[in-house]
């Protein structure tokens, strides 16, 4: 398919630039569909060609393109060569792209593009991703979601690329906090409604305490002793605190259910409360500690020595902090997973934390230092349930089902739904992925319902939409007959176009490997599914002969497999649901969509 392609035509062109084909196939790419009808099907740019080459002078790439159009042969695969600006263009003959695209997508099934050459050669690796780390007590911000279901996307799309991956979840269960905890249950804290609904009950308290602690200084200095006892590992201090932390992670691990998201460790800060005094012995025989006039202990980062740059990683009462906790399950992580990689999903403000972080390491004389790697993402900001603030997670989850039930019921429809609290949940958690990646991680944004459920159509739902339009699409026809397919019945523009679209899947596959944005698949999936919507009416099934029939069902078929795939890369659980019951802003949408494309 797009690899054979690509290597037909690196064959071609290796013969007249000399150099090994591998050397160009990954400068061969599919061409974007535009709205242009007859574009090339693959191209390369001139400008690689001549980096390749050494050369100094760029000016001529117009006339290079042209010379070596010149040069080029037609063949059986190739049957139109062009000089556009600055590359080289390639069409692929027709008929021979349309059976390999179909046969290769049916073949390779939810590994279609994984597969390609573009991933060749490359080695398994063990790979571990640290994600979502919400903090017990404190309040859940959007921050965590976004950790969340980034962290569950990078780790999906690595593994879907065959490596070996751990999901850790590193909870925020220790530190000063837990001080104020402790102080706050014993003061005002209730052992039923710890049990019923712990994280709310938590919350609570510690909300409570740290009201109470800024006006009676007795509070804090409790809180402080709490801390003290549970560094040192008292029996009594510490049990209270495993209820809090067990109690909490139930908990956590409904929700995490509810988005599709497991964990293969839930870890915690508190797993290095003892760690962190081996790393700060260790750190002190490599003599790289050293105590400041406040009587914290500090690891000088400046490399001059004069403390311009430092990292507290001990408190004058002895106690750990964040960086000494991290640094000792970085190290506890190497031993036990010896990773290749480790991938930490945090939001951008612990830029500087991370990077303190990995340079001890690097300092301490880790070489793997160099293998862990921040993933940091921007700010939301405004995410507010109809009740006010988020607090929890739970409670974005449950306003977006709530919020696409009413956009469900809002429709007029005899049928009933068999499960409609699941279906909306799952097409309201496909909306809120979508609109959180489909810019770049990094930026911030502002948090708008509006924009997760109706912003110009292209959201979470279309794709389910479309989704659930080409699976009834295909129980109504059924695919009985779909064997042999008469590729000469796909040559409509809207059917090479999609066919055009497929074939470039492995391509974005690979941009998001390489820079984890996962807005290239979005994009991608996004003008698959307008593409489809444009087809599916242009392009009858119904009363159509039986071989165009089969043809189209083939190609709408092919079309819904690359979107589950592309989705479950996500986090998004592909839905099924009749059609009649989806109806919102976005099929108005659909209905309506332009003929010449998205
Ligand atoms: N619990 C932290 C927070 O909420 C995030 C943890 C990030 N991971 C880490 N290894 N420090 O801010």
């Amino acid at each position: 398919m797009a690899c054979a392609f690509r290597r037909s035509i690196a064959c071609q062109l290796s013969r007249i630039l000399a150099l090994p084909p591998e050397s160009l196939i990954k400068s061969i790419s599919a061409v974007p569909v535009s709205k242009k009808e007859e574009v090339a099907d693959f191209q390369l740019s001139v400008d690689s060609l001549l980096e390749d080459n050494n050369h100094q002078s760029k000016l001529d790439t117009q006339d290079h393109a042209r010379r070596l159009t010149e040069k080029l042969k037609c063949d059986t695969v190739v049957t139109a060569i062009s000089a556009g600006p600055g590359t080289l263009n390639f069409k692929i003959n027709r008929e021979l792209l349309t059976k390999a695209v179909l046969q290769q997508v049916l073949e390779d099934g939810s590994k279609y593009g994984l597969k390609s050459e573009l991933f060749s050669g490359l080695p398994q690796k063990r790979i571990v991703v640290e994600f979502s780390s919400p903090n017990v007590a404190k309040k859940f911000h959007v921050g965590h979601l976004r950790s969340t279901i980034i962290g569950n996307f990078i780790a999906n799309l690595k593994e879907a690329l065959g490596h070996q991956v751990t999901r850790i979840n590193y909870i925020g269960d220790w530190g000063m906090q837990f001080g104020l905890l402790g102080t706050g249950f014993q003061l005002f804290g209730y052992e039923e409604k710890l049990h019923s609904n712990p994280l709310q009950h938590l919350f609570d308290v510690y909300v409570q305490v740290n009201k109470e602690a800024t006006d009676d200084k007795n509070i804090a200095k409790l809180a402080h002793e709490f801390f003290h006892r549970l560094e040192l590992g008292d029996m009594q201090a510490l049990s209270l605190w495993q209820r809090f932390r067990d109690l909490s992670i139930e908990e956590y691990i409904q929700i995490y259910k509810r988005l599709g998201i497991y964990f293969d460790e839930y870890s915690g800060e508190s797993f290095y409360r003892e760690k962190s005094r081996d790393i700060l012995k260790l750190l002190d025989s490599k003599g790289l500690l050293q105590k400041t006039i406040t009587g914290n202990v500090v690891v000088d980062l400046s490399g001059t020595g004069d403390l311009s740059s430092v990292c507290t990683v001990m408190r004058s009462d002895g106690t750990s902090l964040y960086a000494t906790r991290d640094l000792a399950a970085a190290i506890d992580r190497m031993d036990k997973y010896n990773f290749d990689t480790m991938i930490y999903v945090a939001d951008k403000g612990q830029k500087r934390h991370f990077q303190q972080v990995f340079q001890i390491l690097k300092i301490m004389g880790y070489e793997w230092a160099e293998r862990c790697q921040h993933v940091p993402f921007g700010i939301v900001k405004g995410m507010k349930t109809r009740r006010g603030d988020v607090t929890f997670l739970e409670d974005v989850l449950n306003e977006v089902q709530s919020r696409m039930l009413q956009n469900m019921a809002s429709i007029k429809t005899t049928k009933k739904m068999e499960n409609p609290q699941e279906t909306a949940e799952r097409v309201g958690l496909a909306a809120l992925i979508i609109q959180d990646f489909r810019g770049l991680l990094l930026s911030d944004y502002q948090f708008s319902w509006d924009r997760v459920f109706q912003s110009r159509g292209d959201t979470g739902v279309f794709l389910q939409y479309t989704h659930a339009r080409l699976c009834s699409l295909e129980e109504t026809f059924g695919c009985g007959y779909l064997n042999d397919v008469n590729v000469a019945c796909l040559q409509e523009p809207q059917s090479v176009s999609i066919l055009q679209h497929l074939l470039r899947f492995d391509e974005v596959l690979y941009k998001s490997s390489q820079d984890l944005q996962p807005k290239h698949i979005v994009s991608y999936l996004l003008t698959l599914s307008h593409l489809a919507a444009m087809a599916h009416k242009t392009l009858q099934v119904k009363d159509s002969p039986a071989d165009v029939a089969g043809a189209r069902l083939h190609l709408f078929k092919a079309v819904r497999s690359v979107l589950a795939n592309g989705m479950k890369l996500l986090g998004i659980i592909p839905f099924y649901v009749p059609e009649s019951l989806l109806c919102t802003e976005q099929i108005r949408k659909w209905q309506h969509t332009p003929r010449n494309g998205p």
